[in-house]
């Protein structure tokens, strides 16, 4: 059955990411990195001669209203693939859509793991693909105490957890943990700054998100501390993040993540060239672009084998596929739905560009619930 305005030239995907509000400094970009992805595809000639049309909606940083989108994305725009969702709580309030309705979201950010639905695609790096390594470089390169500050939702509490856990494994210690509002401002981190200067970490593992991020790292710097010394760390800041606060400001930090806009090879540099081409010079792309843009890739390579958008053919066709992303090779991995992806960890330069200091010798098996959760994961000193 067709419905009004549905068009068989054209297949239609539904793209929920926040241009507005507080977690618009990285959404935004995801919503870059997909539709310049369509843009290719389309430019290629489409899929199968058809055009990729998104549907867009701007769910403005609100949890309920990812989840409302994408119930109407579903049901009126009877769209089945969506592309989307950044925090973890915008996920939760997505998952009980596809999943009554049999959609299919493809989400590009990293998060907490311990999270499976057939429903989700997941491309953004699971914990054994970030945490771990992270844990053991700060250990070994500054020291065993860090003190944990986050914005208060799920992704953060349940990622502090695992880095806790990872952090006990081995031999280190917890010295402080503190939640702020998502919508928290610079005077809001001036008591976490001070039990900061009181506690005296090696470290500060950051779980900060969006627009926060930006207010904690400015009060970082204006309280005097030394990046060489205690630096924050993260998995969330990237290139987008440090260039809106400063490179100045952002430099020193270490951010543990599959791709930075300076990792080697053709396929990144053919990507970054034409991600400034369509969105300026002075835009930089970023891990949670990189992950938008190719699993669009991935889900039109399916797409031209299966011509259907069905959830269940889709699912079967793009499990255990592969993709020469601009990161390196990805692959969809079949045993859980969640990416094999590299693992890097890097520190900003005063460029606002990542120095890569370690990275996995080849994609890291993802491992959603770290069920290897102790054994090694491959890394080499760049
Ligand atoms: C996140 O909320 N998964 C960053």
């Amino acid at each position: 059955m067709k419905s009004a305005g549905f068009d068989p030239h054209q297949w239609r995907v539904g793209v929920l990411f926040s241009s507005t509000g507080f977690m618009a400094v990285i959404e935004e970009t995801q919503l870059r990195g997909t539709l310049l992805a369509i843009d290719e595809i389309n430019a290629g000639g489409g899929i199968n001669e058809r055009e990729l049309v998104p549907v867009i909606y701007d769910p403005a940083s609100e949890s309920a209203a990812f989840g409302r989108y994408a119930k109407r994305l579903m049901v009126e725009d009877r769209v089945s693939t969506i592309f989307g969702c950044y925090t973890s709580s915008s996920r939760k309030a997505v998952l009980p859509v596809v999943e009554r309705l049999n959609g299919l979201l493809w989400y590009p950010t990293l998060y907490e793991g311990f999270e499976f639905s057939p429903n989700v695609i997941y491309t953004g790096a699971a914990p054994n693909q970030n945490s771990v390594a992270l844990c053991r470089y700060l250990m070994d390169h500054y020291g065993p105490r860090f003190y944990f500050v986050g914005s208060d939702y799920i992704y953060p509490r349940e990622s502090n957890r695992i880095m806790r856990d990872l952090l006990r494994a081995n031999g280190g210690e917890m010295v402080g943990e503190t939640y702020l509002s998502l919508r928290a401002r610079q005077h809001d981190f001036l008591p976490v700054i001070r039990d900061i200067r009181r506690q005296q970490p090696d470290v500060i593992f950051s779980t900060v998100v969006g627009d926060s991020t930006i207010h904690l790292y400015q009060s970082y710097a204006d309280a005097g501390f030394d990046p060489k010394v205690m630096p924050i760390a993260s998995l969330t800041t990237t290139e987008s993040e440090i260039r809106a606060m400063g490179f100045d400001v952002g430099e020193g930090h270490v951010t543990a993540a599959s791709y930075f806009e300076g990792v080697s090879g053709p396929s990144n540099s053919s990507f970054v060239a034409r991600y400034k081409k369509r969105y300026g010079a002075d835009e930089p792309t970023n891990m949670c672009v990189e992950a938008a843009y190719f699993q669009v890739h991935i889900f039109a390579k399916a797409l031209e084998q299966t011509n259907s958008t069905d959830t269940d053919l889709m699912r079967s066709m793009v499990l255990g596929s592969t993709f020469e992303a601009p990161q390196g090779r990805v692959s969809i991995n079949a045993t859980c739905s969640h990416t094999d992806l590299w693992t890097r960890i890097g520190r900003v330069n005063r460029c606002g560009q990542f120095d890569v200091v370690q990275q996995s010798l080849s994609p890291v098996l993802a491992d959603p619930y770290l069920t290897g959760y102790g054994s090694p994961v491959g890394c080499q000193q760049a």
